[in-house]
Order: C-alpha cells, then sequence, then structure tokens
C-alpha cells in the first residue's frame, strides 16, 4: 500500500445499483460513413467497435477471477453489475462488425490480432498457482481500472458531442456509442474501488496506466489506418495525426488539450473517478435512449 497521507477523494453522491440493459440497435440504414463527409473521425470512433469486443470480455474474463478476492459486499454487487454491463457491450458492438462486412470493410484481419492481444499476451499464462499468478491478476486488475479512465472521458465525451448531431450522425450510431458511454460514466469508479480494495499500490497504478495508454494508442493508430485503407469508398485512404487534431478542434473526436489534461488527472494521488462526468447527465440519457428502451425500430 501507498504510504503516502493523500488518498483519493470521491466525490459525494448517491449509490447505483448497477444492471445491465437489454439493447436492440437495427443496422441495416446505417451507411459505412455514418458521420457525413467525415470518413476519418467516423473510422476513428469506429475502432472502437474493433477494439470493445475482445477487450471487454477481458475485463469480465479477469474480473470473474477477482471475486473471491472481494471482502465487500456492496463492491461485489457493483462488480458484478459491472460484469453484466461490459459483456452486453461487448455483445452490441460485435454486432456491428457483420454489417461492416456487408458494406464492404471485412474488419477480421484486425479483429484477430486485437483477439490474439487480449486472449493471449494479456490472458492467464500458464503460472503456477502463488505469488506469480496474484501479480499478474492485480497487474491485469490495475490495467483495467486505468482503460476505464479512458472509458469514462470518452463516455463523457460522446454524451456532449452535439457536433455530432449538427453534421448528421446516423442516430442508431449515436445511441450505441450514447448508450455505451452513459453506462461507462455510470460504472465509472467500479475498476477503480475495485483496483483500491485488492492493491492500491500507486506505482503499480502508474506503470499500468502507461502501458494501458501506450497499448491504446499504439492500437488506435493501427485501426484507423486499417479502416481508411480498407474502406471501399476512398481511392488511396490515409490516416494522419493532423486529421486526429482537426477533428478535436471541430469537436467531432475529443480533444488533444482535454486528452493530455486527462493524463495528471488519472496519475495525481487524490484522483477519484467519480470527481468527472455527470451520473444524472448519465440516467437521464439511458432513460430515453432508443436502443436501451425497446430497441431503436419501436
Ligand atoms: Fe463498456
Ligand atoms: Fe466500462
Amino acid at each position: 500500500m501507498s504510504n503516502t497521507p493523500l488518498a483519493p477523494a470521491p466525490v459525494a453522491s448517491e449509490h447505483i445499483d448497477l444492471a445491465p440493459r437489454k439493447v436492440s440497435f437495427g443496422w441495416e440504414d446505417t451507411p459505412l460513413h455514418w458521420l457525413p463527409n467525415d470518413p476519418f473521425a467516423g473510422h476513428m470512433i469506429n475502432v472502437l467497435h474493433l477494439l470493445l469486443p475482445a477487450g471487454e470480455r477481458w475485463f469480465v474474463h479477469v474480473y470473474k477471477q477477482v471475486l473471491p478476492y472481494i471482502e465487500d459486499e456492496q463492491l461485489r454487487a457493483d462488480v458484478v453489475g459491472f460484469i453484466g454491463q461490459e459483456a452486453m457491450h461487448a455483445a452490441a458492438h460485435d454486432d456491428v462488425l457483420p454489417h461492416l462486412k456487408r458494406l464492404g470493410l471485412d474488419p477480421t484481419p484486425y479483429t484477430a490480432q486485437v483477439d490474439w492481444l487480449f486472449e493471449k499476451l494479456l490472458g492467464d499464462r500458464t503460472l503456477p498457482p502463488g505469488r506469480a499468478r496474484h501479480w499478474w491478476l492485480m497487474e491485469r486488475v490495475a490495467m483495467i481500472a486505468a482503460i476505464e479512465h479512458y472509458t469514462a472521458f470518452l463516455g463523457d465525451w460522446i454524451l456532449n458531442a452535439e457536433e455530432l448531431d449538427r453534421r448528421g450522425a446516423d442516430p442508431t450510431m449515436l445511441d450505441l456509442l450514447r448508450w455505451h458511454g452513459a453506462e461507462e460514466v455510470e460504472h465509472r469508479s467500479v475498476a477503480f474501488d475495485l483496483f483500491m480494495h485488492v492493491d492500491g499500490n500507486y506505482r503499480r497504478r502508474a506503470r499500468t496506466w502507461a502501458t494501458g495508454f501506450s497499448a491504446l494508442v499504439f492500437l488506435w493508430q493501427r485501426g484507423v489506418r486499417f479502416f481508411m485503407e480498407n474502406d471501399p469508398h476512398l481511392v488511396d485512404g490515409k490516416a494522419s495525426f493532423g486529421q486526429f487534431f482537426r477533428a478535436g478542434q471541430q469537436g467531432v473526436l475529443p480533444s488533444m488539450g482535454s486528452m493530455l489534461k486527462s493524463v495528471p488527472k488519472y496519475l495525481s494521488r487524490t484522483y477519484h473517478p467519480s470527481q468527472e462526468g455527470s451520473t444524472a447527465q448519465a440516467a437521464a440519457y439511458l432513460a430515453t435512449s432508443p436502443g436501451a428502451n425497446g430497441g431503436a425500430k419501436a
């Protein structure tokens, strides 16, 4: 445990009972360029469909192994609710992939690499019971807390990304992203609270943030390059940092400034996920999300 007198400072808030919502999205009317006239920004967001199914199933796989270490009944219930929500997120993003394939962009070559990363590189490995196995479990619990910092950041961003509405983004895609984003905001404290409960070591938090952040940047730039290069509507499609920077300035992707500011926030010793995002805003979206309330075509 850390020797510092500084400790994570949750903001007072009501507790929410977490549970997965049954969702239904009809993809038949969603075009490949669901964000009109901006294939780069659309594909940057599409990378989520490549990473999340394998990534969120990996969360679930790791968390099922951590359940025996939880000595707080409320936290255990939160983790069980979190597991249910993440399993649903993975399935919902997975459902987009056959649609992309029908539209001429087969994501299989990339998702095969992502599956390998999560199942083999970040899998259980053949470690004997004892210190090594426990160390590897704690590393992964800490890495999930770091990644959840970014899923909450993105969830808060998408709930407030009005520029996507102004640009005429496809309503079904927006609803998938905002339902998911709202649940990320709703359960944003669970992964961090779990890490603090079972370990809480600050150096591990910082180290796994660096690993997780680097992996996300690596996977994201590869993913968007894959989409741009294989998009059947683009001739010589390319992805560049300049496009990313401009899209952030225009409000169709998170801005560089907001992303840079999120780094010291997570690394602060007093950081707690409840300090960011609005549970009330997330709940308000979830109450009206077409996909989470009977289906997009209802
Ligand atoms: Fe999720
Ligand atoms: Fe999450």
